[in-house]
């Protein structure tokens, strides 16, 4: 059987490389990040498909932050681990056993003074943590890592009719020199990226990104998610919302 994750329309990937999703007889996913947005999505959308899911979370007692996690509960086999991105010894244990990997967790924190320790040096060290456990895990056969459009599209070019493709990324350099409103937030994205597709192909990994512009739509968290926010920002005319 084939795996058939329903992510929202606005996904696109960006690249693959190596075989497609071989058959899976041992049907177990870990889910990086498991109180997100997206990622409580995808869990609900793994447990219904027959999965048995191991998912990380920051604070594992936070009943609250968890709440929407202990109600999948009911669709199948949800095990929650705790695991913070910058400390590595804590994904083997819910990566043993899993042939697939999906890394979602990403610290957001746009009103951040120093995005550098706040979000780009955590996304870098988190990716290449759950990467490195996925190496020593051996049984895992794909690595689902959601990139962003903003590791794409941001850049200086003028002019209309330009297209972007996987091909393309974020100027940093632009974003370190200008540092514009919540530029830490690319830069992570895109350093984080290219770390994750550095080392898959040095450790042979089979890795995916896929690249979200703005999602939106129905949400299983507690609070409102910040992108659902922003989109409705369209509608409610807040101005308390932060393009990315
Ligand atoms: N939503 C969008 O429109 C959009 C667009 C493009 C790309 N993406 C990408 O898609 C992924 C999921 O997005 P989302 O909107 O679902 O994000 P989200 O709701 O903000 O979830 C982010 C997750 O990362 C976890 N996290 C943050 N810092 C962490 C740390 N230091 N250690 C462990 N966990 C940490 C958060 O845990 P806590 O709950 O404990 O904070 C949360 O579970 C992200 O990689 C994001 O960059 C999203």
């Amino acid at each position: 059987m084939q795996v058939q994750v329903q992510l929202p329309s606005s996904f696109e990937v960006r690249k693959t490389h190596m075989a497609s999703i071989k058959q899976m007889e041992n049907k177990k996913a870990c889910v990086i990040g498991g109180t997100g947005f997206v990622a409580s999505l995808l869990i609900k959308h793994l447990l219904e498909k027959g999965y048995a899911v191991n998912t990380t979370v920051r604070d594992p007692d936070n009943v609250q932050k968890i709440s929407h996690l202990v109600a999948l509960q009911s669709l199948g086999e949800l095990n929650i681990f705790g695991a913070e991105l910058t400390a590595e010894e804590y994904f083997d244990a819910p990566i043993a056993g899993c042939k697939l990997v999906f890394q979602l967790a990403t610290p957001v924190n746009f009103a951040s003074k120093d995005p550098e320790t706040d979000m780009i040096k955590p996304a870098i060290k988190g990716v290449l943590n759950v990467l490195k456990a996925c190496a020593r895990a051996k049984e895992v056969e794909r690595v689902i890592l959601t990139s962003s459009a903003a590791a794409v599209t941001i850049n200086q070019l003028n002019g209309t009719g330009l297209v972007m493709d996987e091909s393309n990324w974020t100027d940093i350099e632009y974003l370190n020199t200008a540092k514009p409103p919540t530029w830490g937030y690319p830069v992570s994205k895109v350093l984080a990226e290219k770390a994750a597709w550095e080392f898959a192909k040095e450790n042979h990994i089979n890795l995916i990104t896929v690249i979200p512009s703005l999602i939106a739509g129905y949400s299983l968290t507690p609070d409102i998610p910040s992108s659902v926010n922003l989109a409705m920002a369209l509608i409610t005319g807040s101005e308390n919302c932060h393009i990315h």
